[in-house]
């Protein structure tokens, strides 16, 4: 798949910041090191927290600065592979965490079911699925995103995980748009 978004300045204004929270708290589950996969990667700032944690890194994202933004760091633990969710042939019981920041709802919803199916089968035993996907509501203007879901929906692709944190956080109160995310952290 064709990328045709242009997510440099979101590259730009992420690279350098802190870890996502959600990470930081999902890693307080993850007890060896190992394989782990981020899951739309963007400029990294997940990945390098991973990295410097020790992990072996597999990077997934359908933008080709993926492979400019993975040359900047220069670690044999990182893969980055340029494709997209639909596309990857995600391996089977090979990481102790999958990482989805702010990605999933850009997946194809005709395709959305089978990555998530795709996604738990590939953590290991006791691996952590660590991500957030969005709902919406309010008025329309453009949205990149392509899948939303209800809370019952969330929950129900967690349903053969022991959910470890599940929280819902609305975003840009106040505008005519909103968005409501749910965060998980659930265990295989
Ligand atoms: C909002 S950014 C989040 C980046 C990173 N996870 C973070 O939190 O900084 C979304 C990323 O998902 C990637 N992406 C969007 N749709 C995708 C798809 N269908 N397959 C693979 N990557 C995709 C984009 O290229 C972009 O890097």
């Amino acid at each position: 798949m064709v990328n045709k978004v242009d997510w440099s300045e979101w590259y730009d204004m992420t690279r350098l910041q802190p870890p996502n929270k959600l990470l930081v708290e999902a890693l307080l589950y993850v007890k060896n090191t190992g394989k782990v996969i981020d899951i739309g990667g963007g400029a990294l700032r997940d990945t390098r927290h991973l990295l410097q944690r020790g992990f072996d890194v597999t990077v997934i994202d359908k933008n080709s600065l993926l492979e400019k933004e993975a040359l900047k760091i220069k670690n044999k633990r990182l893969h980055p592979i340029v494709t997209s969710f639909e596309d990857f042939q995600f391996p089977i019981n090979e990481y102790v965490l999958a990482l989805a920041i702010q990605s999933l709802s850009y997946c194809d919803f005709t395709h959305f079911d089978r990555v998530i199916k795709n996604i738990k089968l590939s953590l290991k035993k006791g691996g952590i699925f660590c991500g957030q996907i969005y709902d919406e509501y309010g008025q329309e203007p453009k949205s990149l995103h392509k899948t939303y879901k209800t809370v019952e929906e969330v929950k129900e692709y967690l349903k053969d995980m022991e959910i470890i944190l599940f929280q819902e956080e609305e975003t840009e109160k106040g505008r005519t748009k909103h968005w409501r995310i749910y965060n998980f952290i659930a265990r295989k």
